[in-house]
């Protein structure tokens, strides 16, 4: 396993991470219970990750607290909450540090390494910084949060409008951002102000869906041919990817992807969402393998960095 700093919060972490949402959610988003979903977390301990991202929205913030029991000292824990809810109500000062108290409880922990804003809209960034900003400090005086985060919603905010604005601005320590095949828009969006503000980067769903399953790839691309966004000509609707995997490129897609996100200049952890500890093994394996070839990057800029995919 690689370490990196992260950031200017100093930490050294895993620069792979275990996610613990997405649709595997530990594997309980297809079934699995939380007996295995333990099991998930406890082999990615022994594979050396010390990065766990976790949400009050995902519901797995109690079987991390157990899977991570015993080893909490070494690793460092991520989670967030909404700062609205489903009807867009904004969430009072009070009421958002409720929010951070039943994370420290269902997480069984007396501190938050890093605490996020979770999908954040621009929309909701003023208020933000002037009414959860001070429920953030007080927690942060308090021992109970060390670092400040921020993710973005990467169906409803696909140009990446409010992270460009947290990377320029320099608010959060931590931010978590979508960057994909077919979106790689945070390059120029947010990766420069990231790097000249030293905010450490986390990404999300770099293998989600058609990034790792050949099948939904090719929907995916059928669709985006359909759509005018990508020439006929510059892509095999039947093997769009087909010129990244083989002898001499990445095994499979999915290790395409990872490496694709692991190695973007400007990133510290990559997270992987997964119910499947063989997919997780592969995952560090594959990224270990370094940077995809040049040939292979120029091209995957050259076809799909126009794009702008909401989702996997
Ligand atoms: N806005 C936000 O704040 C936000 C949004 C999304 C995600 N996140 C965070 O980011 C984490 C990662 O995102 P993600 O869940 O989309 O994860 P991801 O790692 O990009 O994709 C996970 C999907 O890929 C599959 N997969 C993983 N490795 C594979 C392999 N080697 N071969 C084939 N399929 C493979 C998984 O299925 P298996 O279970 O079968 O392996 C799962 O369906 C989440 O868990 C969460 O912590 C945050």
């Amino acid at each position: 396993m690689d370490y990196v700093t992260f950031g200017r919060t100093g930490m050294s972490v895993s620069s792979i991470g275990l996610g613990t949402g997405g649709a595997s959610r530990l594997g309980m988003g297809g079934g699995a219970d939380e007996r295995q979903a333990v099991e998930v977390i406890h082999r990615a301990l022994e594979l050396g990750i010390t990065y766990f991202d976790t949400a009050k929205g995902y519901g797995t913030e109690a079987v991390v607290g157990d899977g991570l029991r015993g080893s909490r000292e070494n690793i460092v824990l991520s989670t967030k909450a909404y700062a609205s809810r489903d009807d867009g109500t904004l969430l009072s000062a009070a009421q958002f540090r409720e929010e951070i108290e039943d994370s420290l409880r269902l997480l069984r922990t007396e501190m938050i390494d890093v605490y996020h804003l979770h999908r954040l809209a621009l929309s909701e960034y003023d208020y933000a910084i002037s009414e959860i900003f001070p429920v953030l400090e007080r927690c942060r005086e308090e021992g109970k949060i060390r670092f400040f985060g921020v993710s973005e919603s990467t169906s409803q905010d696909a140009d990446h409008a409010m992270l460009a604005r947290a990377a320029a601005e320099g608010d959060f320590d931590v931010i978590m951002t979508g960057f994909n095949l077919f979106n790689q828009g945070a390059r120029t969006r947010v990766f420069p102000d990231t790097i000249r503000n030293n905010i450490a980067v986390e990404i999300m769903g770099a293998a989600r869906g058609p990034y790792s399953n050949p099948e939904l790839l090719r929907a995916a691309v059928r669709q985006l041919i359909a759509d005018g966004k990508l020439v006929h000509d510059s892509v095999d609707p039947r093997d769009p990817l087909g010129f990244l995997v083989g002898p001499g490129h990445a095994a499979t897609l999915a290790e395409a992807s990872y490496r694709l996100a692991r190695y973007e200049p400007g990133v510290h952890v990559v997270l992987v969402g997964t119910g499947d500890v063989d997919h997780l093994e592969q995952n560090i394996l594959s990224m270990q393998r370094g940077p995809l070839p040049d040939d292979d990057l120029d091209l995957v800029r050259e076809r799909f960095g126009h794009l702008r995919v909401t989702r996997g």
